[in-house]
């Protein structure tokens, strides 16, 4: 049995002889120039010890993973409350689609559609204005990354999907005639165009999901990061809703509670084993990382850590 760190070269080893690599998101220049061959994979197993291959250390754009921190503040902010915002269903449909909110009445299927994360960032802007919810974001991801160097706003990037974010400007608009926006359009947009700009590593990527592993503590400090029923939700979310209408394939392909973003990135969490943080730039017909997700569906397969199997191996089986 090859050991994890023998496992993730072996990926990151196959994925860079992959020749169909996807596209790479090409919205805005920032994305659109990162190099495809990139390809990073970063496992934090349960005992916090880092297993790392390829590009494991460089930053890249988080984009809609970010989603995933913002509605852990949110829920550590209001609890249960924010359900009455936004609901606990899969859209089935693409992250920025706007067609249910109109038979929904302004209320988003779930937080991490487009629609959902503007309300989550509303909530957070209600609470600490845009800027005080920018550095709340930024102090939550840097206390928890391990290491914070190089994890960051991007502000070109934040900048260019202003310029470019019309459907998001649509969403926050249409909702706000259903009173689920609270706060002036601009403010609440601002808060989610600089959340999508957060830059960090694979490696830091995971050792923030790890509050997720280990069921809301902090693996290193110990401290409550958030309650063991809040993780136990926003797994639950990122397993029907984080890959959008591709989130049925992934659970079937990985099986693990996942979230993707446009930029390449995915968090898997395996509960109790790992936290998994892989990147590769092209993106599948729904947005999400090709390789990535094809490195995660090797990953479990070698590994067992699949929730839906009954006997996944512990790093101990696996060394
Ligand atoms: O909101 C947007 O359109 C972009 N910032 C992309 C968000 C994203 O990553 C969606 N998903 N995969």
């Amino acid at each position: 049995m090859a050991d994890l760190d023998s496992i993730v070269a072996e990926i990151a080893h196959d994925m860079r002889a992959m020749t169909d690599r996807g596209q790479v998101a090409d919205y805005i220049p920032p994305l659109a120039c990162v190099d495809p061959a990139k390809f990073g994979i970063a496992v934090i197993d349960a005992g916090g010890t880092p297993h790392l291959a390829g590009d494991a250390d460089e930053a890249f754009s988080i984009q809609s993973l970010s989603k995933v921190f913002g509605l852990t503040l949110a829920l550590s902010l209001e609890g249960s409350e924010i359900w009455r915002r936004v609901r606990k269903e899969p859209s089935g449909s693409a992250f920025n689609s706007i067609v249910q909110l109109e038979s929904e009445h302004g209320i988003p299927r779930n937080p991490f559609i487009n629609a959902g994360a503007i309300v989550i960032a509303d909530i957070l802007v209600s609470t600490w204005g845009r800027l005080g919810a920018r550095q709340a974001l930024l102090d939550f991801t840097t206390g928890l990354a391990g290491s914070p160097a190089g994890l960051h706003i991007d502000e070109n990037m934040a900048q260019q999907e202003r310029e470019t974010g019309f459907r998001n400007a649509a969403l926050a608009n249409y909702m706000r005639t259903f009173g689920n926006i609270k706060n002036p359009i601009d403010e609440t947009l601002d808060l989610y165009f600089h959340q999508c700009a957060l830059t960090m590593s694979c490696r830091q990527l995971a050792e923030i999901g790890c509050f997720l592993m280990t069921g809301g503590v902090d693996l290193h400090s110990g401290r409550a990061v958030t309650t063991v029923s809040h993780a136990r939700s926003i797994m639950a979310l990122m397993m029907m809703c984080g890959h959008y209408d591709g989130s049925g394939a992934f659970a079937i392909r990985v099986g693990l509670p996942g979230k993707s973003g446009v930029g390449g990135g995915i968090l898997a969490i395996a509960p109790g084993l790992a936290s998994v943080a892989v990147w590769s730039p092209g993106l599948n017909a729904q947005g999400n990382s090709l390789l990535g997700t094809l490195a995660l569906e090797k990953l479990v397969q070698k590994t067992g850590w699949s929730v839906f199997n009954p006997f996944p191996l512990s790093v101990q089986q696996i060394t």
